[in-house]
């Protein structure tokens, strides 16, 4: 893969696919910032490649991302390309519905990116150039059981994807949505269900890197997953919620 972009920003990279990512980006040259709360998983990470480095935030603290963005800029140049792919999961049934871990997951999932956003947005329109891959998932596509504080999150990430790649080609932004299946990462590691057609998470890092390097709007994997969760979307509602039941709410 040829590098087309100079230098990258991670967050979510001290695990599975963030750091996947990071290390694959890193050997096709391409200077990276990883980003987590995890400083000794970060260190370990930026051992394991030189053009690696470590840059610790908390993507819900809204002043410390835009401090730790000013920081990735003087020492590693403009962000040519950033992946916001920091996440939670929390399984949770709506019986036993829990408001703290709905609103923990759309504190990293959705406005864990929103606080990326602020000091990215203008830095790359006033470069006229830049690429911003937002993490969502295909829980995002429809309510599904034990997603009640997820998919919510994602939902809200992948309508904001659709946004900003209208209103941002004009500026030279290139917008992606990534919307992964089940991969194998720490956190599927909890999941005490069948997860279909389970990816490594190197297997995931590949195809996103693929289809980022294609500019595609939205790389979504594995096909036999998004081909049956996007027909769920095109179904009716009563139908949509029978075949929906029997995989699990209960
Ligand atoms: N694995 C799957 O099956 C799957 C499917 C669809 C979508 N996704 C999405 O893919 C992304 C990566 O997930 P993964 O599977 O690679 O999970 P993972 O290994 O658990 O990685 C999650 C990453 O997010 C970071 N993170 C969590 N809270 C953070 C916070 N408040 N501030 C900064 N970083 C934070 C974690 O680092 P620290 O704990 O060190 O902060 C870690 O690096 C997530 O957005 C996830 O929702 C995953």
């Amino acid at each position: 893969m040829p590098a087309k972009w100079r230098t990258a920003w991670i967050t979510g990279a001290s695990t599975g696919i963030g750091r996947e990512l990071a290390l694959r980006l890193a050997r096709h040259g391409v200077r990276v910032a990883a980003s987590a709360r995890s400083a000794d998983k970060l260190v370990d990470l930026a051992k394991a490649h030189s053009g690696i480095r470590p840059f610790r935030v908390d993507v819900t603290d809204r002043a410390e991302l835009a401090a730790v963005h000013r920081n990735i800029v003087e020492a590693m140049g403009p962000v040519e390309l950033a992946v916001l792919n920091a996440g939670v999961w929390h399984p949770m049934q709506a019986s036993s519905y829990d408001a703290r871990q709905a609103i923990h997951s759309m504190q990293v999932n959705y406005f864990g990116i929103v606080n990326a956003l602020e000091p990215l947005i203008p830095a790359m329109v006033a470069n006229g150039k830049g690429h911003i891959a937002l993490v969502a998932s295909v829980a995002g596509y429809r309510g599904l059981p034990k997603a009640a504080a997820y998919a919510p999150s994602k939902a809200a990430v992948i309508n904001l994807a659709e946004v900003l790649r209208l209103e941002l080609s004009r500026h030279g932004i290139v917008v992606s949505l990534v919307n992964p299946g089940f991969v194998e990462t720490p956190m599927t590691a909890v999941n005490d269900f069948p997860m279909p057609y389970l990816l490594k998470a190197d297997d995931a890092a590949d195809r996103i890197l693929r289809g980022l390097e294609k500019g595609r709007f939205e790389i979504a994997f594995p096909w036999q997953l998004v081909g049956m969760l996007k027909l769920l979307r095109l179904l009716p509602n009563g139908l949509f919620l029978r075949i929906a039941g029997r995989l699990g709410a209960g």
